[in-house]
């Protein structure tokens, strides 16, 4: 088979929770074990794309720690891949700007992500001059970056001529864009300088919602979520929240998403946790009848489940300068490869 190079990245969120964790990091860790044939694979932390939202700025670097902390004690492993934050490779702002000066501005205004922003924020009318920045214009209105981060997604992929992307299902139309912007580039200079990026879906992967509204996902954009289970934190944190987490008053454990989503998506989490399918759960769980013993079960698979990430999120916080140097050492590689990249095409464009 051919060489694979594999990119996926994440946002420096802080420390994960659980959807990011059963939805994505999961399968980063997985993939390091069934690869390993001619397989790089590159996992970045893309500090670029924190900036299309308003930062604080101490605030990010330390949510950049914490999310380097999470992956390398979830499992990432800087022997089998290559783990950096994206802005110490500069060629991933380079070749987004080649890329940038190729891709019609139609391609971006299509983007559904685009599409629910610009319906959610009325454009407004910023300042026109630079002189005359009111307070209001720092915080609010569209800004570039947001409209042009996909172009940014797709030279993170392109830079390392990357040949397969794992992605969540609601990711695939940013993967479709770097698959046409790199063919628009192999075209406009009839070289075929990037290969097209395959998406890899992967089936253990798992969309993972809410506890307190089961019909949206758990998500960091909603911070009013106090029932948010992030990877570190401790057994009688995860028991309150699993208790306050929406089922109903039905009773014994089935799985039905549309009638009982709350219950179905405890299970989810459940099989997950435990690595079996929805219907070895079931039969685990044949003797439930109450949401309270089932929760208690549950809260048993979680904290067992997240208690070696957690030992080892303290172990790697007590010894911040091996974070350091890992990170140092997967942006170096990383650059390499970029370098080589962006090189050629420099060379192809002219420049
Ligand atoms: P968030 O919605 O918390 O901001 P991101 O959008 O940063 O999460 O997603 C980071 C990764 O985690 C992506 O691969 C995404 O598909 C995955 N992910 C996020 N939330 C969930 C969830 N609730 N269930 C499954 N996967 C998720
Ligand atoms: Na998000």
């Amino acid at each position: 088979t051919a060489p694979r190079t594999i990119l996926s990245g994440i946002q420096p969120t802080g420390v994960p929770h659980l959807g990011n964790y059963l939805g994505a990091l999961a399968n980063w860790v997985k993939l390091q074990h069934e690869l390993l044939a001619d397989v790089t694979i590159y996992y970045s932390i893309v500090d670029l794309h924190a900036l299309t939202m308003p930062q604080d700025p101490a605030e990010l670097r330390r949510a950049k720690l914490d999310m380097a902390i999470s992956l390398l004690a979830c499992g990432v492993d800087p022997k089998r891949s290559v783990l950096f934050e994206q802005s110490r490779v500069p060629q991933h702002a380079e070749l987004a700007w080649v890329l940038n000066c190729i891709t019609p501005v139609g391609w971006l205004s299509r983007m559904t992500q685009w599409k629910s922003k610009l319906s959610q924020n009325k454009p407004g009318t910023p300042s026109t001059h630079a002189q005359s920045i009111q307070d209001s214009d720092l915080t609010s209105g569209l800004r570039m970056g947001l409209f042009a981060y996909p172009i940014l997604q797709a030279a993170d992929i392109l830079i390392y001529k990357a040949t397969h992307v794992p992605i969540g299902e609601d990711q695939t139309q940013h993967l479709e864009l770097a698959r046409e912007i790199a063919k628009m580039f192999n075209k406009m200079y009839s070289k075929n300088v990037f290969p097209l990026p395959e998406g890899i879906i992967p089936s253990s992967t798992k969309r993972i919602m809410s506890l307190r509204h089961p019909t949206t996902k758990m998500s960091k954009s909603d911070p009013s979520d106090a029932t948010r289970i992030n990877l570190t934190d401790p057994p009688t944190l995860i028991a309150s929240k699993f208790s306050q987490a929406m089922t109903d008053s039905e009773r014994g454990i089935t799985y039905d998403p549309v009638g009982r989503p709350g219950v179905s998506n405890l299970v989810t989490i459940y099989a997950a946790m435990r690595g079996i399918d929805v219907d070895a759960v079931l039969r685990e769980l044949g003797d439930v009848q109450s949401n309270r013993v089932f929760k208690e079960r549950l809260t048993e698979v979680v904290a067992e489940g997240l208690a070696p990430i957690r030992t080892e999120s303290e172990r790697l916080r007590a010894d911040e300068g091996y974070v350091e140097e890992v990170l140092r050492d997967g942006a170096e590689r990383a650059r390499e490869s970029a370098e080589t990249c962006l090189r050629e095409v420099y060379e192809v464009v002219g420049l």
